[in-house]
């Protein structure tokens, strides 16, 4: 597996940080570049970074799947991430994971039949007093998401896709 000139002159800048003995420490970097350019990684990314950087694929593919940022397969506009890690169990992380996915009609991991929404569980986000809490895109944390601060987050995340749409009635 090969991957276009752009990306590959993007993975030399971030080897280019690290000593030329230690490069597979650009390994998350180069992920991060590669779902950058396509929105996820797949299994032959993986294989492709690895022999880019001299490492074993599974060294890789521990990467991708330990981290949440990591997506091994297409996910919709908005990925939403509930984590139901232990404090956050405790103050209804689960019950909130539940809800969203009741809402949305999805198993969790799933992603809506439209392409909006993709839920998946999450470990600790690191803000366990604030449960429970959730995070869009890999970027946006929200706080203390009862049930109805959950509705009003999916309707006016589902408002933003649909209004380019019917702008260009
Ligand atoms: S356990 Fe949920 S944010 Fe830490």
């Amino acid at each position: 597996m090969t991957f276009p000139d752009p990306i590959l002159q993007r993975f030399a800048r971030e080897v280019a940080k690290y000593p030329a003995d230690q490069k597979v420490s650009a390994v998350m970097a180069c992920l991060a570049i590669v779902q950058q350019a396509q929105g996820h990684v797949a299994a032959a990314d993986e294989q492709g970074i690895a022999a880019y950087l001299g490492m074993p694929a599974i060294a890789v593919h521990e990467v991708t799947t330990f981290y949440n940022m990591y997506n091994q397969q297409p996910v919709g506009h908005y990925k939403l991430n509930v984590c139901t890690n232990l404090p956050c169990q405790l103050r209804d992380g689960e019950h909130a994971l539940a809800h969203v996915c009741k809402k949305l009609g999805v198993e969790p991991y799933g992603t809506t039949a439209d392409g909006v929404f993709t839920v998946q569980p999450s470990e600790c986000l690191g803000a366990c007093a604030d449960a429970p809490v959730l995070l869009v895109n890999d970027r946006q944390m929200l706080s203390f998401m009862d049930n109805a601060r959950l509705d009003d987050l999916i309707d006016t995340l589902r408002d933003s896709v649909a209004q380019p749409a019917e702008h260009a009635k």
